[in-house]
């Protein structure tokens, strides 16, 4: 795949980052399920200036998602029970791509199905779509949404885990990126399954199982009880994942988990992140990427760093 240079230029050699098979100007994305389809922060964004955008989950088929309410603000944090709402991929290929194809920065589309085989229908569609006319610099893998019954938690399994990426695999010829869940006792052995089912990178982690409860009516607060649990009160749990698996995997990782300063992503360059994608921080300031994109240089030079590459993983471990 060859890439764009409107996409990853220009580039300034100090905050430029390669991934495996994925090239970004720089280390900052928008994380999937806070930034719309793109179009919507367009006005507010200066797109050119990000790494790269990951749009909200698409689905094969349309979803209404949860029951309201599906939002609920925690102290640091912000609980979410969506559902994977979308207008499903059709929609997705006639309307959001063709924008998507214009926007001057990386976009990796991120995807959910009920099985494996509806994984691989998804991903050959949008191979094919990307084959004809590009847009797409890689797909990240919902393997890890928290809010639908039904088998959509794959990475819960590293079973499952491997049987969607080694399915993908075989029809998805670019990046292919393995979003997984913080919701079991161990990460490694769903990312060591997906690694070895062929992902490119491993990106850690999607949100954490919460509930929030109204003890003056006693009932849930959340119409589907619980939500997956984002934001800077995650930040420290997914700061030892990143670092864990970093220490363990050699296939490149994007942090997310309650990213909102350059202290957050430097944390996370230095712990083994090679990109982090910014979400929840988002929804109270929908410019904090680029600004966390213009403080990067200043951050290199306290560590007298050359270039983000050169910082990644550089983390003296015991
Ligand atoms: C949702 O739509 O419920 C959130 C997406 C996710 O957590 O993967």
């Amino acid at each position: 795949m060859q890439s764009d240079p409107a996409k990853i230029g220009p580039e300034d050699p100090r905050l430029s980052v390669r991934l495996g098979p994925l090239r970004l100007r720089n280390p900052i994305l928008t994380a999937s399920g806070t930034f719309g389809y793109v179009r919507e922060m367009a006005g507010i964004v200066d797109l050119s200036r990000l790494g790269g955008v990951v749009p909200k989950t698409i689905t094969l088929q349309p979803r209404i998602g949860n029951p309201p309410p599906r939002i609920v603000e925690t102290p640091s944090g912000m609980l979410n029970s969506i559902g994977l709402d979308n207008d499903g991929l059709e929609h997705f290929l006639q309307v959001h791509l063709p924008y998507l194809r214009t926007v001057p920065t990386q976009v990796i589309v991120n995807i959910a199905g009920k099985t494996a085989d509806e994984f691989a229908v998804m991903a050959e569609r949008l191979a094919e779509a990307n084959a004809s006319e590009g847009g797409l610099a890689g797909l990240e893998l919902n393997l890890s949404c928290p809010n639908v019954a039904g088998g959509v938690d794959f990475a819960v399994d590293p079973t499952l885990t491997a049987a969607v990426v080694r399915q993908v695999r075989k029809v998805w010829p670019g990046p292919l990126l393995a979003k997984l869940t913080p919701n079991v006792h161990s990460i490694l052995p769903a990312a060591q399954a997906a690694v070895e089912a062929g992902a490119d990178i491993l990106s850690l982690v999607n949100t954490f199982l919460g509930m929030a409860v109204d003890w003056r009516r006693r009932v849930p607060v959340l119409g589907n009880v619980t939500g997956g649990l984002s934001g800077p009160a995650i930040k420290p749990m997914v700061l030892r994942l990143v670092y864990q698996a970093a220490g363990r995997f050699s296939v490149p990782i994007i942090a997310i988990g309650g990213i909102t300063t350059i202290d957050d992503v430097m944390e996370f360059l230095v712990a083994g992140a090679s990109a982090v994608q910014v979400g929840t921080a988002n929804f109270f300031d929908p410019t904090v990427s680029m600004k966390l994109v213009a403080q990067l240089p200043q951050a290199l030079d306290v560590l007298g760093a050359c270039s983000v590459s050169e910082i990644i993983n550089s983390i003296r471990r015991p």
